[in-house]
C-alpha cells in the first residue's frame, strides 16, 4: 500500500476530512479531500460533515478551525508549524495598543494567534479583508495587527489611514520589484499576481494582489495562457493540476514558507496532535 493510500484509509477509518492549504506540499495536497486558501478551508471547516478534521497549513489555521467549531476534533500533523508573522504581536500588545488608542475598533488578519483574536472586535483573511472592512464606517479609527502590507493594502483600496501593526510574512518579504520586472522581462504580456502580504511597492508593480484562492479563480477564468506568480511557491502545483493548458512562472524560486513545508505524507500518516 502506499503512504497515500495509508492515509485514505486512515481518514475513512476515522470518518476524518483532510484540509490543505495551498502552500502545503504537492503530494499533500493532491492526498487531501479540499485545498483552498485561509478563508475557504475555515468555511470548509465549519460546513462539513465529519467529526474529526485534519488540518494541513500553520497552526493559525487548525486553531482557527477548532475556535469555529467547538464540538469537532481538529488534529494537526506537525504541531511546530507556526507563523512567524502571527507570532509578531501578543495579547499583551494589542490591549497596550488599544489603551493608546481608546475608542479604535481592533482588526486581526487571521493569521494570528487566538490570544490576540480575544482581544480584537473583527478578523479578516486576505480573502474577505476588503469586503469585511468596508462595513467600517469612513470615521472610524482602525488598529489593524498583525501585518501592514494586508492593512496598508486594503486601507489604499478603501482610501482610509489605518494605524498598522508593524508585521511582516517572511517568506513575502523576499520578492522585489526587480524580480516583477525580470519576469514581465522573460513573459511579456502575462500578468502578475502578487498577495497582499507583499510590500507596497512590489504590490504596486503587479497587475493583482490577491488572496491564494483568488489567484486560483483569477487562474480559471481569465484567458491568459501565462501567468506570473509572486506569492509561495506551492500553490504552482494546485494552479498547474486545475489548468493544464496554461503556464505559470513564480517570481522567485526562493518564496518558500518553510512551516508549511513541514506537513509530509510521513507525520500525516503517523503523528496527528490535537488542537486544544
Ligand atoms: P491565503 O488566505 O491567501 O491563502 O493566505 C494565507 C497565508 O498565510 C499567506 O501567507
Ligand atoms: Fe505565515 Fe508567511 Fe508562511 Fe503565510 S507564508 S504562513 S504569512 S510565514
Amino acid at each position: 500500500m502506499t503512504r497515500q493510500e495509508e492515509i485514505r484509509e486512515l481518514a475513512a477509518e476515522r470518518k476524518a476530512v483532510i484540509l490543505a492549504h495551498n502552500y502545503t506540499r504537492g503530494e499533500v495536497q493532491d492526498v487531501a479531500d479540499y485545498t483552498g486558501d485561509s478563508l475557504e478551508l475555515a468555511r470548509k471547516a465549519a460546513t462539513v460533515e465529519a467529526e474529526v478534521i485534519v488540518f494541513c497549513g500553520v497552526y493559525f489555521m487548525a486553531e482557527t478551525a477548532a475556535i469555529l467549531n467547538p464540538g469537532k476534533t481538529v488534529l494537526i500533523p506537525e504541531p511546530s508549524a507556526g507563523c512567524p508573522m502571527a507570532d509578531m504581536i501578543t495579547g499583551e500588545q494589542v490591549r497596550a495598543l488599544k489603551a493608546r488608542h481608546p475608542g479604535a475598533k481592533a482588526v486581526c488578519y487571521v493569521n494570528s494567534t487566538a490570544e490576540v483574536k480575544a482581544e480584537c472586535d473583527m478578523c479578516v483573511t486576505s480573502g474577505n479583508a476588503e469586503r469585511v472592512m468596508r462595513t467600517f464606517g469612513p470615521d472610524e479609527q482602525i488598529l489593524f495587527v498583525p501585518d501592514q502590507h494586508l492593512g496598508g493594502h486594503i486601507a489604499g483600496l478603501l482610501r482610509r489611514t489605518y494605524t498598522l501593526w508593524p508585521g511582516y510574512c517572511p517568506t513575502h518579504q523576499m520578492i522585489t520589484v526587480k524580480g516583477i520586472e525580470a519576469a514581465r522581462a522573460l513573459h511579456p504580456g502575462a500578468p502578475v499576481l502578487v498577495h497582499p502580504e507583499c510590500p507596497k511597492d512590489v504590490r504596486a508593480a503587479a497587475d493583482h494582489a490577491l488572496s491564494t484562492g483568488g489567484m486560483c479563480a483569477f487562474a480559471r477564468e481569465n484567458a491568459a495562457r501565462e501567468i506570473i506568480v509572486g506569492t509561495e511557491t506551492g500553490i504552482l502545483h494546485r494552479l498547474r493540476k486545475e489548468n493544464p493548458g496554461k503556464a505559470f512562472y513564480p517570481v522567485s524560486e526562493r518564496m518558500v514558507c518553510p512551516n508549511m513545508k513541514k506537513t509530509t505524507l510521513d507525520n500525516l500518516a503517523e503523528y496527528c496532535m490535537p488542537i486544544v
